[in-house]
Formats: C-alpha cells, sequence, structure tokens
C-alpha cells in the first residue's frame, strides 16, 4: 500500500505514522511528504526518516490555480493508494479530490461536525464544552465535513487550553494509526 502524507507544519501526525510504519505496526510504503510551506518541520522529520519531501511552497505560486496544478501533478506522478492529510492547511481543490476518490483522509481536532476549520479546540473550549475529541474523516471538497471514519472523545472539563492539547495529541497519533490499519485492511 504506497501512501503519501501531506502536512503544514509541525508533523507529530506525520512522526507517529513514520514511526508506526518503521516499526512494523503499519505495512504501508510512505512515498513522499508534500508540504505547502519551505519552513515546515514535517520536513525535517521526513529527513530523519528517509523519506523524501517535496516542498510546494505555497508563497512562491502567482495564484492558487497554478499551485493547485502543480500538487495535482505531483499526487498523480505519485499515484498513490492513500493520501493523509496531517495537519495540512489548505482545502484540496475539487479536481484532486475526484482523482483520489474515497482515498485522502484527514485527522482533526474535534468532535466533527462540531467546530470544522481553524482553532477548533480553542472553539470547543470557549464554547465551554465537557468534551472534545478527534475525528478522522474522509476529505471533500467542503472545511472538514467529509464521511466520518473515526471517531474518540475525552472530557475537558477544568482544563487550559494548554492541557486539552496535551491529552489531544497522543489520542491523534493513536487514532490516525488505527484508522490507517482499518484502511488498508479493508
Ligand atoms: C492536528 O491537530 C490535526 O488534527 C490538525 O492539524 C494538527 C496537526 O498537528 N489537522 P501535527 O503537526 O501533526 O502535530
Amino acid at each position: 500500500m504506497q501512501v503519501v502524507v501531506m502536512a503544514s507544519g509541525t508533523g507529530t501526525n506525520f512522526k507517529a505514522i513514520c514511526d508506526a510504519t518503521k516499526s512494523g505496526e503499519l505495512d504501508i510504503d510512505i512515498k513522499a511528504l508534500i508540504v505547502d510551506k519551505s519552513d515546515a518541520n514535517a520536513i525535517n522529520i521526513a529527513k530523519e526518516y528517509g523519506i523524501k519531501s517535496i516542498v510546494l511552497n505555497y508563497k512562491s505560486y502567482e495564484n492558487r490555480a497554478d499551485y493547485d496544478q502543480e500538487l495535482e501533478e505531483n499526487l498523480i506522478k505519485l499515484n498513490p493508494d492513500l493520501i493523509f492529510l496531517a495537519g495540512y492547511m489548505r482545502i484540496l481543490n475539487r479536481e484532486i479530490i475526484a482523482k483520489f476518490p474515497q482515498r485522502i483522509i484527514n485527522i482533526h481536532p474535534s468532535l466533527l461536525p462540531k467546530f470544522p476549520g481553524l482553532h477548533a479546540v480553542e472553539q470547543a473550549y470557549e464554547a465551554k464544552e465537557t468534551q472534545t475529541g478527534v475525528t478522522v474523516h474522509y476529505v471533500n471538497e467542503g472545511v472538514d465535513s467529509g464521511e466520518i471514519i473515526n471517531q474518540e472523545s475525552f472530557a475537558i472539563e477544568g482544563l487550559s487550553v494548554e492541557q486539552i492539547y496535551q491529552r489531544l495529541k497522543p489520542i491523534e497519533h493513536r487514532l490516525y494509526i488505527k484508522t490507517i490499519k482499518q484502511l488498508i485492511k479493508g
């Protein structure tokens, strides 16, 4: 099973996928990491694990169409069975989604459909939710609105935003790995 991971930032979910692959827990071949920012820490993680990084620096394209075109060409060339978004901060356009139907997966830090989009943890905190969670879902053209594959919730009553993040991260990593296992089996 050949996969591509896409990220924009720190890359802890990407690292969790790399670790699970290295240990043999996940039987996948990570063909490449694609990032939209040349300073994304995920690039360092890719280096550490000997995975090819493709940097499509969003800021160096004249317009979104040019960026999308190059991204699409790269994905077509790589031809992965599955694409995992791990903190990738751009909406994929409909052409790309149509090329990889039900093959693009995202992880989001809330119990969708609650709190889609940016700052989902802060939104849950502000709304005084007693619980929040993590959702892994298929990607469609909307913002975090595709079909849900797996969700896990946890209590946040009395926690600070920072404490919520501390609880969230290991749950994200575990849920993403569990979902990938499920998807490659099925
Ligand atoms: C995670 O919270 C994920 O749910 C969201 O972006 C964040 C990426 O975190 N889509 P990291 O870079 O993998 O640590």
